[in-house]
């Protein structure tokens, strides 16, 4: 073979890979597709973003990424790529049109940055002979498999920063003030930023607590001179904000607020830790991509344990069920 032909042969046998980001946003998705694209291309593969997430692979709306195309990304809140809840992946027809799509196009291989419900897309793709690499993306820090999402450590930031904001005001007016926060089913949102605020009750969804018990610990902490209460709730727990809002100011005789910051948790410059976690879970993805003789099996998700990378199988990750941590839950309470 002469040298031009090498050239040729070398070109058409790049390995392409898709990128897309699904589900809710999360602070650090635009790190992990700077990650990708620049490691991808460095690796020798060509790259190519998905706009909306599944929407955009059954739309085929998929365009080649250059390195250039993520620059200043870095630090920005969001995904440039755009994401979607596509109820219509949820159908096999539309899956098959999906990978149609990616085959058409010569792509083997995606990389999916979400949470549970994309990985879960993402199974549907591999039982279909897509080899996809899942990162985990999502402010809830909800999945089993690995320690930290990207997204989880600037939404607790934001939310540190508005208790502390909200505890200025509640001391002033001595007030009881409910915040609750974001996290779908899993309740680490609560916890971690209650612990590292201070709260005086935490109420998650995987420790029960009902009303009644509700009003013993704010009484409880009135007794022992609290002048104002802080309770982070997560939107998990099944007590509607407003109604128990109503009910403790009746019940304690305390002035009782109630905050709920919603899409503010999502949104944000992400930290140094969703950066590195980015950095980290989406360079081993791409290594693994290349090497097929040093993955788990072809379809995979990458966790993080401290900041040491790793890599699972796909189907593990998603049954691989979250385990709260009760022992961080019992401190924050005896600290309170
Ligand atoms: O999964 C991230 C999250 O923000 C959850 O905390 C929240 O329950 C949900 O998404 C809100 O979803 P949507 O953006 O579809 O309203």
């Amino acid at each position: 073979m002469n040298a031009h032909a090498v050239i040729i042969k070398e070109v058409t046998e790049m390995k392409r890979i898709a990128l897309l980001t699904s589900g809710g946003d999360a602070p650090g998705m635009n790190a992990a597709i700077r990650a990708v694209v620049r490691a991808g291309i460095d690796a020798g593969m060509q790259v190519y973003g998905v706009r909306r997430g599944y929407e955009g692979l059954i739309e085929d709306d998929i365009m080649e990424m250059g390195r250039n195309d993520v620059g200043g990304i870095l630090y920005r809140g969001g995904t440039i790529l755009k994401s979607a809840r596509s109820e219509r992946f949820l159908h096999g027809e539309w899956v098959d049109v999906a990978v149609e799509n990616l085959r058409r196009r010569g792509i083997d291989s995606v990389v999916v940055i979400g949470g549970d419900g994309s990985f879960h897309g993402g199974l549907e793709l591999a039982k279909r002979g897509i080899s996809v690499a899942g990162i985990p993306g999502t402010i809830d820090n909800d999945l089993g498999y690995t320690e930290y999402t990207i997204g989880f450590d600037t939404a607790l930031n934001t939310v540190v920063e508005l208790i502390n904001k909200i505890r200025d005001t509640s001391t002033s007016h001595e007030r009881t003030t409910i915040m609750e926060v974001m996290g779908r089913h899993c309740g680490d949102i609560a916890l971690y930023s209650g612990l590292a605020c201070g709260a005086d009750i935490i109420l998650v969804p995987e420790v029960e607590m009902d009303t009644e018990e509700l009003v013993r610990r704010v009484r409880e902490h009135q007794a022992m001179g609290k002048g104002h209460i802080i309770i982070v709730k997560a939107e998990g727990v099944d007590m509607p904000i407003l109604e128990t809002q109503q009910l403790l100011e009746a019940v304690t005789g305390q002035e009782t607020r109630s905050v709920v910051p919603g899409y503010i948790q999502r949104g944000g410059s992400p930290s140094v830790q969703d950066r590195l976690i980015a950095d980290l879970t989406c360079g081993m993805a791409i290594d693994l991509l290349a090497h097929p003789e040093k993955r788990p099996s072809d379809s995979f998700a990458v966790g993080v344990s401290g900041s040491t990378p790793f890599a699972v199988d796909l189907k593990d990750a998603v049954e691989q069920k979250r385990v709260f941590r009760r022992d961080i839950y019992d401190l924050a309470t005896v600290l309170a």
